[in-house]
């Protein structure tokens, strides 16, 4: 008989930054693998621009969760470090919610729930955006990494040779599965190159 699937938790939370998409992008993986529960939480900014960027209404992004938690609601299971939580990807991350979550502001379920990932030592993957960076940004990335969150800028790559924006944003979202160790074939990995190659 095959062995029961364990089910892991994955808590998505989506501000208020430019890339909605990423966001959207991982609850579409997440939601075509076995094994995973996602969590959804969006700030009040992180709807209107999954509305602006995607032309994505509340409930069609509701329903790439299996559960949808409100902002506003501190009291949700996954403000509490004994709700078992496997990871959360904060995609995209504002700068706001990235300086409330360097200074352990909890002042949201985001927020909060980022915050009880870090004091219970679990995986936290911020997908900052902003350009071009000012000093409070850089040392508010600094202060999360040193409380062992991962700061995992949605940055193109070109050596795979992207032809399209889905290959970009694939990429960068495939970056971030790694990093919680989900298993994926979202997008191509590097092969190495021919040792005479130019
Ligand atoms: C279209 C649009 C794009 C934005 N892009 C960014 C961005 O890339 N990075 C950022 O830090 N803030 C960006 N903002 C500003 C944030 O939405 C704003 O600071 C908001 O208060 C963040 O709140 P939140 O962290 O609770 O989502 C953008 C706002 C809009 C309307």
């Amino acid at each position: 008989m095959a062995e029961p699937v364990r089910t892991r938790r994955i808590i998505v939370a989506i501000s208020g930054a430019s890339g909605a998409v990423y966001g959207a992008r991982l609850l579409q993986v997440l939601r075509g693998l076995p094994g995973i529960e996602t969590h959804l939480v969006v700030s009040d900014a992180g709807w209107r621009n999954l509305q602006h960027e995607l032309g994505m209404e509340r409930p069609a992004a509701q329903a790439l969760a299996h559960q949808v938690h409100d902002v506003n609601n501190v009291g949700a299971a996954i403000a509490s470090g004994s709700f078992q939580c496997h990871a959360m990807v904060v995609a995209p991350c504002s700068m706001r919610t990235l300086a409330a979550i360097a200074h352990g502001l909890a002042d949201n379920l985001l927020t909060r729930a980022a915050d009880v990932m870090l004091k219970e030592r679990r995986r936290l993957v911020l997908m900052v955006r902003e350009t071009p960076l000012h000093l409070a940004h850089l040392r508010n990335m600094v202060a999360v990494t040193e409380m062992g969150g991962i700061v995992c800028p949605p940055l193109p790559a070109f050596y795979l040779r992207p032809q399209t924006v889905d290959d970009l944003v694939n990429h960068s979202v495939a970056r971030v599965l790694d990093l919680i160790d989900v298993e994926h074939q979202l997008a191509p990995r590097w092969q190495g190159l021919e040792p005479n190659a130019p």
